[in-house]
């Protein structure tokens, strides 16, 4: 029995031994638990395991077909698994090992369940031991299996996207059967993000029961939410290391881990929801903990490849004259690297374009107040490097085949650890020699062809790919501890708490265009918080420069337009707006965060964030398209306290929190273009954003 803060959780072993579920949802006293259920299954077709919430069923024994956590084949070739519980013990206050234990052959497993109190979450693993002198072959292995109350029909929300259009919310009946969504890329992927929402079809952003969760890992994974006519309707959803083409021996002692998972339930709407992931990555996960991040610059979209230490310099004076902290160079510095055909893999700065290597250029950011960063893509390479030609075999390839290439570039075998040293070397060298306080890691494809590995198991490539990415982030992290790291993998391919323990920050996506920005966003705030989420102004589309920044300040501020062609009006107008989001951006990044109205398919949307102690907070409300004679939508403010008193900045007065939340206000965005019909007079035009502060004043 997990008692959360407001959730409860509780599992038990049932008389046959195994471990069921018996109650996830709102806190209930304990005596209120319903007993661990018991089945004899149902007819000739289906045994217990059918009718049962196995926390953690096992494949092949008895009648059972829904989808198993845990597959594996014997060294004799028996492919059945029989696992009952043989003990438990509990880690302090918050942790919870259950062991179980195959009833013939020497394998065990212990489940690990970490309770988040405050968050009403719970974070569960898994760990397979081979007790016994022979391999097992683990066919599948996922890292839990969550169970909803049954007898209820789900809407499952989950988020599908592209590149340079991740990130939209999908929100879809749950039918009968086994509903999947994965990635078999060997990166989490823009397609499908590893989280999900279960509601009844009722939640909405503020209200109703929702039970989510999310996976922590950031190669191949799976999720499987599969419902059964069983206890009328149980719905079981399933998260883990992606199973397709995978396979892990274990040799003989030796044991496998699974990522972690993590999920809640709240009856506080998605946006309760979001707000838990929010503060348990902030608190919990990310590396450098609760802290907000600098406004950067970034040079990508000004100068594409075409990086020298002239150009790079006079971008970054324009910069610091905008109050930008962080001063960024993305891809085109090093050897070789004037286009995309040629260079990755060849880590030196490029003569040509450095003479004197990058000490002048971080020198000069370094005396304009500002840090520097750089950018880097660790697992790719070009057939076109010297890295290429001295190391063919360190990409993924099978022999015979062609080793395709996307982007020109391939992928390196991070699987393999001489692969991962030559990393560690050469990015603790490029950290160790200058002075760099921000990388940028990128990753450009997906993998195909997918061999590589030759220990015993050729499949485990999917898996130790991710933990040799992991393993070199852990290195440079460890020798270097105060950088800031980004992931990137063309924008928003590789987002998820796995990677959120190595890196700081999230590059959404490529697209920045402020208009589809919005949506990104809030598709992105479903599970990430705004400090996570990096987010630039830039000379993308025909909005306004003001629309641009009020869309970036609702994330980590950057920068990544030519500021060479910014007018001094724009430069004035842009400075401003740096000033204000430095004042605004620990109740941004670090506040709670309330949708207050879509983005996703609505013309007129806002977002609030308010500080943690409701003394302050910022509303931010976007005009994308309202068709005239436009009617503007009430909003509703939250996160205050009832009887404080507020002020909302542009309009005249002092308000009480309960005021603001229950009687509304509203924020008429017009543009200037008048359209006068008959008597009335409109005022059209879209594309219009308002950035308003909310003040707690005395009395
Ligand atoms: C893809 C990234 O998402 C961009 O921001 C940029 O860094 C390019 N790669 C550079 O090649």
């Amino acid at each position: 029995m997990l008692h959360l803060h407001r959730s409860s959780y509780a599992l038990g072993v049932n008389r046959a031994g195994f471990l069921v579920n018996r109650y996830w949802g709102a806190r209930l006293p304990t005596e209120s638990i319903p007993d661990a259920a018991d089945s004899e299954g149902w007819a000739s077709f289906n045994g217990p395991g059918q009718l049962l919430p196995e926390e953690y069923p096992a494949w092949g024994s008895g009648l059972s077909y829904v989808e198993p956590c845990l597959k594996a084949t014997f060294a004799d070739g028996v492919r059945a698994l029989d696992l009952r519980v043989v003990g438990a013990e509990v880690n302090g206050e918050r942790e919870l090992i259950i062991q179980l234990r195959d009833n013939h052959y020497p394998l065990r497993v212990s489940l690990l369940y970490r309770a988040h109190p405050t968050h009403d979450l719970i974070e569960r693993s898994v760990t397979i031991h081979n007790d016994g002198d022979t391999p097992v072959r683990l066919e599948r292995a996922f890292s839990a299996q969550w169970h909803p109350p049954a007898g209820h029909s789900y809407r499952l929300s989950h988020l599908t996207g592209r590149w340079l259009d991740e990130w939209h919310i999908r929100r879809d009946r749950l039918p009968h059967g086994t509903t999947r969504l994965e990635s078999r890329r060997i990166m989490t992927g823009h397609q499908h993000s590893s989280w999900f929402a279960l509601d009844d079809g009722g939640a909405g952003e503020e209200t109703g029961e929702v039970w989510f969760g999310a996976l922590a890992w950031s190669g191949s994974w799976a999720l499987t939410a599969e419902v059964t006519d069983f206890e009328s309707q149980m719905t079981r959803v399933s998260l883990g290391v992606n199973d397709w083409d995978f396979a892990w021996q274990v040799p003989p002692g030796d044991t496998f881990t699974t990522p972690a998972t993590i999920a809640g339930w709240t009856d506080g709407g998605f946006g309760a929801a979001s707000r838990a992931l929010h503060d348990h990555i902030r608190e919990d996960v990310l590396p450098h903990g609760v802290t907000s991040h600098n406004v950067l610059y970034n040079s990508w979209e000004a100068t594409l490849f075409d990086v020298d230490e002239p150009g790079q310099t006079a971008l970054a004076e324009i910069a610091a004259d905008l109050g930008v902290e962080l001063f960024v160079m993305d891809d085109g510095w090093f050897k070789g690297r004037h286009h995309d055909r040629a260079g990755l893999g060849d880590w030196s700065p490029d003569t040509a374009k450095f003479p004197h290597g990058l000490k002048p250029l971080i020198d000069r950011v370094n005396a304009l107040g500002m840090g520097f960063g750089i950018w880097v893509e660790p697992e790719m390479v070009n057939p076109d490097s010297d890295l290429y030609r001295a190391h063919p075999d360190w990409v993924i390839h099978f022999p015979n085949r062609e080793r395709t290439t996307a982007r020109n570039q391939l992928m390196l075998n991070m699987a393999r650890e001489e692969v991962q040293d030559y990393t560690i070397q050469w990015l603790d060298a490029l950290l160790g020699n200058h002075k760099i306080s921000f990388v940028k890691w990128d990753a450009n494809r997906n993998v195909s062809e997918p061999g590589g590995w030759y220990g015993e198991e050729a499949r485990e490539l999917w898996v130790r790919y991710t933990q040799g990415v992991y393993r070199v982030f852990e290195t440079i992290r460890a020798r270097h501890p105060h950088v800031v790291f980004q992931s990137c993998s063309g924008g928003g391919g590789r987002a998820d708490l796995g990677i959120l323990r190595h890196a700081d920050q999230i590059w959404v996506s490529d697209n920045t265009e402020p208009a589809a920005r919005l949506g990104i966003q809030e598709g992105f705030s479903q599970v990430f918080p705004a400090s996570v989420m990096e987010a630039w102004v830039t000379d993308a589309g025909t909005l306004s420069l003001d629309f641009r920044f009020a869309v970036s300040m609702c994330g980590a501020l950057g920068i990544g337009a030519n500021l060479l062609k910014w007018s001094d009006e724009e430069r004035r107008k842009a400075k401003a707006w740096v000033a204000l989001y430095k004042q605004i951006r620990d109740v941004v990044q670090l506040g709670d965060q309330y949708r207050l109205l879509p983005a996703q398919g609505q013309g007129y949307s806002a977002v609030q964030y308010m500080a943690k102690d409701a003394s302050e907070g910022v509303l931010f409300v976007f005009r994308t398209h309202l068709a005239e004679p436009a009617t503007f939508p009430t909003l509703y403010l939250r996160g205050m306290k009832d009887d404080a008193r507020y002020t909302i900045e542009g309009l005249d007065g002092a308000r009480s929190g309960a005021a603001w939340m229950r009687a509304g206000l509203q924020v008429p965005l017009k543009s200037e273009i008048v359209w006068t019909h008959g008597t009335m007079e409109y005022r059209i035009g879209d594309f219009t954003a308002a950035v308003r502060r909310i003040a707690r004043v005395p009395g």
